[in-house]
């Protein structure tokens, strides 16, 4: 059987592990200093956002306490409305605390508005949003989101946790899919 890599079916590398691992350190900086003397609950949103969230966490140097949820948007497709399904939840109370959902890319922004204000019903003491990629040509609703990573064209992307199909996940890059890989299917 001949190999197959990973890296074979990527066009471009949009970012490298290492632009990554830098842009990284800076956002954990940022929210540890935003954040000091508060009560953080950061959120994880499953799956894409696990590489992200494990490196971000380790660059935050005050105490953060650590949840994870995974959701996905009803009805999917362009037209994704109504609200969030709820497939996992957080197993803590965030009531009073400060809320931060970190999630991996804010597309359309109807996952991160739906979730938020679903959330808000809590009553977190705050609730802000840090999101490793951001696609603003794609927003459909407003979303304010406090902490960007990179703001990166309409491509679709895979690798340092996102997927196309449940694959790439594991790609230490962001990068462009090849369309030979879409064109197959
Ligand atoms: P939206 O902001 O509600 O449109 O959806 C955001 C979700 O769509 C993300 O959490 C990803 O799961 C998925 N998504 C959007 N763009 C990409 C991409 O370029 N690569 C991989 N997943 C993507
Ligand atoms: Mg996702």
């Amino acid at each position: 059987m001949k190999q197959h890599y990973v890296e074979r079916d990527i066009g471009e590398i949009l970012l490298s592990e290492e632009e990554i691992k830098a842009r990284v350190a800076e956002l954990g900086r940022q929210i540890s200093r935003d954040y000091e003397g508060k009560e953080v609950v950061a959120v994880c949103i499953l799956r894409g956002c696990f590489i992200f969230f494990s490196d971000l966490m380790r660059q935050i140097s005050i105490p953060v306490a650590i949840e994870f949820m995974s959701v996905s948007s009803y009805g999917g497709g362009a037209q994704s409305s109504g609200s969030v399904k709820i497939n996992y939840d957080m197993q803590n109370d965030i009531a009073g605390k400060h809320v931060l959902i970190v999630e991996d890319i804010i597309d359309s922004g109807n996952t991160l508005s739906h979730l938020t204000e679903m959330l808000r019903s809590r009553d977190p003491a705050s609730i802000e949003i840090c999101a490793l990629l951001n696609k603003p040509d794609r927003r459909v609703v407003d979303v304010p989101v406090k902490y960007v990573g990179f703001d990166i064209p309409d491509e679709f992307v895979v690798g340092y946790g996102l997927d196309y199909n449940s694959l790439y996940r594991n790609y230490r890059n962001i990068g462009i899919l090849k369309r030979e890989v879409y064109e197959k299917e």
